[in-house]
This record gives structure tokens, sequence and C-alpha cells, in this order.
């Protein structure tokens, strides 16, 4: 997944200098989406010609390299109406190198220049197609097929607009993709797209804008050239707009934004924003919405922490909280998901519950699970999205699917959603972003309101994802009388639960020490089993994501069938030995793997010096219901794999070759 985001102004003058700046912190919110090489393009000081400065590696090193180049005092001069791009990779096509990097462009004189997100899956046809007719390409991205065949339309067909240039390439074009557009022969104008991957647009103007929506144009219709124009009525003529991958990218400007839907292009013309579409649907809306942003910055900033991932982990609390506001009512021991309220007569007469995501998502499924059969008495299966599709796996109608994405633009997941919306499911969507592809293609769901995750690797999302799985559990259950002393447990739990994590949270320097002991070692073997089989899976994918060390989540039970094998004295491994159902099968495999001399790791009971007496290292977390002890349990897990990862010198926000969602499947 890559980043783009793009900055006009009309009539507000900014220097060249300002809005290079602007561009580059506008990259900077989006560096979790890709982070292998970046890019900027402005106009050069004579406006008629567009410079482009990029770079291999993350936003700073592009940040330096501006600062060199831009040295002139020309740059420093205002200008009343300027349009600038800018792109940082996560390499699909072509690996990452300063060739590669977006901008892209269609000849040397920099005619069109693209910023691009997604994949053109049909790019080696447009290719040949483009040297048919003598084009000639520099790089091996996808992107660049974009750029050289809106100069070719633009060559052939004089007459278009820009829009109508980037609405016929898009037209010829298969994938998914985001892009937005700057071109030296329609200077102040950019044009924006969308096919599968997010984009908005964000307006900023002096004074309140005189409508909340934006008609959508169908056709060749283009908006006069006067910025009365009905399509968007400003007030006065001075507006800036922020073309960008998410909210994150724009808050700090402005909180008004659109987002845009799929086939949807978005074009600014003499200051005027007009959107359309190619071909008019029945269930089309007239227009687009102009939403207020609900984030605020310092949700984005770092705090006090040295990374986004730290101040994550130690928001959980908090966020915990967040994610039952409004919905639980400890007093009435009720819950109310108002996102789903009017489908649960739907839900309890289906057949069996689907829960399909990726990674971390995925794990908060597996978490849930054995709660969800026990609370539903329905049959639950979790699936991994790609393995899902894969199969073709049998959907019927009176199947409910639920789709868990921390981004909602995970394509495995999104495509999964698409198959099981065709095969006629009830479609839930479990999402921490609103306006998100998941999120606004579900027929109802549940927003965790974990708050902006910026860290690539997932924390608080996870606790936040299974929280509220665990609220749907008890909603589903509200009416039966043989589980209410069930449900009053688990209630009783959760109203504890943020004072519960943040005591395990004091355990952060004794992981710190447990951390030095490891950090040195190639591998770490995590077991476990029932509600704590899932923390193994994920302080796995921790580690390896965060620290490039292997690790395996094992199934304790399992651990007779092949993994003892690995264990002697020199095998790191840790084990999670609560009393719970499972307890004395986990003290089997814990003597299992003492009597092949491990030196296990246990999380175990705060007090609970039997299981303690097994290992000389040992972290204690407090005591709750079992089917929520994997809150607490994968708190330590996200400590360790953050120290071993600072310990090994990675960089625990963009782990290498990774990005925070993964918008190509
Ligand atoms: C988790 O730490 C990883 N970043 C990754 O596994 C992630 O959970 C997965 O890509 C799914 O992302 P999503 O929740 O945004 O769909």
């Amino acid at each position: 997944m890559c980043g783009i985001f793009a900055y006009l102004n009309y009539l507000t003058p900014k220097s060249r200098l300002e809005v290079l700046d602007l561009l580059v912190t506008g990259l900077k919110r989006l560096e979790y989406r890709g982070y292998d090489s970046t890019g900027v393009a402005i106009d050069s000081p004579d406006s008629k010609n567009i410079v482009m400065v990029k770079r291999m590696g993350k936003v700073k090193v592009l940040e330096d390299a501006i600062q060199e180049h831009f040295t002139g005092g020309e740059y420093s001069e205002p200008v009343a109406t300027h349009i600038g791009i800018a792109h940082t990779r996560w390499a699909t096509h072509g690996e990452p190198c300063e060739r590669n990097s977006h901008p892209q462009r269609s000849d040397e004189g920099n005619g069109f220049v693209v910023v691009h997100n997604g994949i053109i899956t049909n790019y080696n046809d447009v290719k040949t197609f483009l040297r048919k007719r003598g084009y000639e390409f520099e790089s091996e991205t996808d992107t660049e097929v974009f750029a050289k065949l809106v100069h070719h339309l633009w060559k052939t067909h004089p007459t278009y607009s820009f829009r109508e240039l980037v609405e016929q390439a898009i037209l010829q074009l298969e994938g998914a993709f985001a892009v937005a557009v700057k071109s030296k022969h329609f200077p102040g104008e950019c044009v924006a797209a969308r096919r599968s991957s997010p984009l908005l647009v964000g307006i900023k103007t002096k004074t309140r804008l005189a409508t909340d929506h934006i008609p959508i144009l169908y056709g060749k219709v283009l908006p006069r050239s006067d910025s009365t124009s009905e399509f968007m009525p400003l007030e006065e003529k001075e507006v800036e707009y922020f073309f960008a991958s998410d909210a994150s990218a724009v808050i700090e400007h402005t909180n008004r934004v659109i987002y845009l839907e799929d086939d949807d292009v978005a074009a600014v013309r003499d200051g005027t924003l007009s959107i359309h579409r190619l071909k008019k649907s029945l269930d089309d809306p007239h227009a687009r919405e102009i939403t207020t942003l609900k984030m605020e910055i310092q949700q984005i900033m770092k705090g006090n922490y040295d990374y986004f991932m730290q101040k994550e982990i130690f928001e959980q609390p908090d966020s915990v909280v967040n994610t039952m506001r409004g919905r639980v009512r400890f007093d009435g021991n009720a819950i109310v998901l108002g996102g789903i309220k009017d489908y649960i007569p739907e839900i309890k007469r289906c057949r069996r519950l689907m829960l399909i995501g990726c990674g971390t998502s995925y794990h908060s499924a597996v978490a849930t699970r054995q709660l969800l059969e026990e609370l539903t008495e329905l049959p639950v299966m979790v699936e991994l999205a790609s393995d899902f599709l894969d199969r073709n796996t049998p959907i019927f109608r009176d199947d409910v699917c639920f789709f868990i994405s921390q981004s909602g633009e995970t394509a495995d997941t999104l495509m999964a959603l698409r198959y099981c919306k065709q095969r006629g499911a009830l479609i839930m969507g479990i999402t921490n972003t609103v306006g998100s592809s998941i999120c606004r293609e579900s027929h109802c769901g549940v927003h965790i309101n974990a708050g902006p995750e910026i860290g690539v690797a997932s924390t608080k999302a996870y606790t936040s994802q299974f929280i509220s799985l665990v609220m749907f559990a008890l909603v589903m259950s509200e009416d039966r009388l043989s589980l209410q002393q069930r449900r009053l447990e688990i209630l009783q739990a959760l109203s504890n639960l943020a004072d519960q994590i943040r005591k395990v949270l004091k355990l952060d320097s004794k992981v710190q020490e447990l951390a030095k002991d490891l950090y040195q070692h190639k591998s770490l073997l995590i077991m476990g089993r029932g509600y704590n089989f899932a923390t193994c899976l994920e302080g796995a994918l921790k580690v390896k994501e965060l620290t490039y060390m292997h690790s395996e989540g094992i199934m304790a039970g399992e651990l007779k069938h092949g993994p003892l094998a690995l264990v002697d004295d020199s095998m790191p491994v840790l084990m999670i030995v609560l009393r719970d159902p499972v307890y004395v099968k986990c003290m089997n495999a814990l003597q299992q793997v003492t009597s092949r001399k491990g030196c296990p790791i246990i999380i175990c009971e705060e007090g609970d010096e039997e299981t303690k007496a097994f290992s000389s290292r040992s972290l204690e977390i407090p005591r709750t219901v079992d089917c929520l002890q994997g809150i607490l349990t994968v708190i330590p897990m996200q400590l360790l794999s953050y120290h071993i990862a600072v310990l090994r010198g990675c960089d625990v926000d963009c782990p290498r070759n990774l990005a925070k969602s993964v918008t190509v499947e």
C-alpha cells in the first residue's frame, strides 16, 4: 500500500517552499502506509514546467534532498495558484529505487505526472499498446503506463479536458488504484480518481462552506469556469484542496472532507471542485457528502513516546473503554450495539457465523471463537481471507459473515466481503476506520473506536476488535436465561479490564529485562491453548513483524505431535499457563518442555506459586474471566516484541517490507 498526498492552493498565495513543506508533512502522516521510496512534483519557477525530486528510503531522505535541491530565491516567491503532488511507496512492481519512485511521468518534458496507490493488473497490455505507438518506458512500475496513456490520449484528443483525459485512461485500466494527476498542459488543475483504493479530498476555506455536499456530474457536463458554480458554491474564491489516502494527512489542515467512492473522478479547475462518474447506476446518490472529521491531530502525534506503537500499547486502558463507551451499561448489565441492532433478529435466524480477516484481525477472531460458540450456540468458522477466497468457500444466504479489519481497506478481506455479499450473506464490518471501504460496503457493523492506529504492528486495534466481538456475543445471548450468570461474570470482568491492563503495563521494565535475554536469539516458541492460543499466534506475529526474528505460536496440545522436537536447553520458549479450564493440560505441556531441559518464560496468574516454581522467569498477570484472559496475556507479548525490536535496532513503527494496510491482493 502507498500514500498519496496532493495540495492545491487557489488564490491563496504560497511559496513553493511552503508547498513542499506541506507535501513532506503530508507524506510523514502517511509514511506508515509504505516507506521504501518517496517523491514530489511541483511547478518550476517559471510555472511552465514541472520539477520532480524522488529518493529511495523514507520521507526524511526526501526532505533532506528537497532542502538541497530547491534553494533558489524564486522558490520563496508566493504563488497564488499551484498544485503539488507527493507519494510514499510500498513497492509492488519494480524494486524500491529512485527510478521506480512516484511521481511517474508521461515523457521527458514531465507533461503529465501521476502518483498512484494500488495495482494496475493489465499494465503489460497497456504497455504493449503504448510501445507500438512509440513510447519507451524508464521504470518497471505499473504506474508509468497510466501517465503515458493520459499523454497518448492528450495527443489524440486535443479537445478533451484534463478530467476527461483521466476518465478515458482509467476506463482502459483494470485493477485497484487511487491516483492524483498533475500536468504542465493544464496548470493549476488537479484530477484524482479511485477504484478499490482509498482517496479523500479535504477542503479548506476561510469561511464556512455554503454547502455540505457536492453534486455528482455524469458524462460530459463540465462545471462553469467561475467559482460561483452551482457545483461547489464558495462564498469567496480563495480555497485550498488536499487529496490524501487517509484522513491523518488532512486533519491538521481541515476537518471538512469528501470520501471518494469507486469510479469517482474529482477534478479541480479554476478553484472549483467537481465530482464526476462515467455511468449512472440506480443506487448512485446524487451527491457526495462533505463530512466533518472527528479525530484530533494530537491523537495522531506520538506524544511523549518514542514510537507510535509504544503509545498505542499504553493507550489500551483508554481504548478498551472507548470501545465499550455508550455500548456497555454496567449498571443495567445491558449492551447496545447501534450499528447492528436492527439486524439482530436476522442474525439470530442465521445458520452459522463466519469471521474473516488477515493477520492480527484474524487472530481477534480466533481469540473470541469459543465464546461466540458458547453464547450464540451457533457454529462459528474463522477464516484467513486469502485462503477463504482460494477455496471458493461455499457461502449461503443464511450465513452471517464478519469482516474484521483495522484499516477497512485490506484487499484480501475486501475481496472476501464482496464474494460473500454476491452470495446473499449478511455482511458485518468490524473496523477502526470511518469511511473505509469495508465499513461502507457492509450491511451493518461495529466501529471498534480504538482511535487512529499509526504503528504498522497492530496493538490497540487487536484488543478493541476482541472486545467488540465479546460485546456482540453478549448481545446475542441477552435473552438466554441459562446464560445470564455467565454474561454477568463477563460484564463484571469487562468493568475491571482497564485497571487490569494498567496493572499488566506495569510489567514493562520486567519485560524489557526478559527482552535482553532474547533479542540475540534466532527464534522464540510461544505456547498456549484454549482462550490463550490466539495470544500465541498474535505474539508470534508481533515478534516476527517487529524484530525479524523467527517465532511460532504453538497449540500446547500439539506439542507432543512434533514441535517438542525443537525444545532443548537453548531454544527460547514462552508458555501461557493460567488457572482456566485447560490449566492441567497446560501444566502437562510445561512439564514436557522442562523435562527436555527447556527453560520457558511463563505467563501465569499473580500469586500462582505452584506454576511459577517451574521457571526462573515468570510474568504474573491479574486474574480475569477465562474468555477475557487473552486481552491481558497479549499485552506482555506486545511489550516483549517492542523491546526486542528496539534492542535489535529495528524500526518499530515502520518494519521492513511491510505496510499498515495491504490494499493489494
Ligand atoms: C498486524 O500487526 C499486521 N500489521 C497485519 O497482520 C494486519 O493485522 C493485517 O494486514 C490486517 O490489516 P487490517 O486489520 O487493517 O485488515
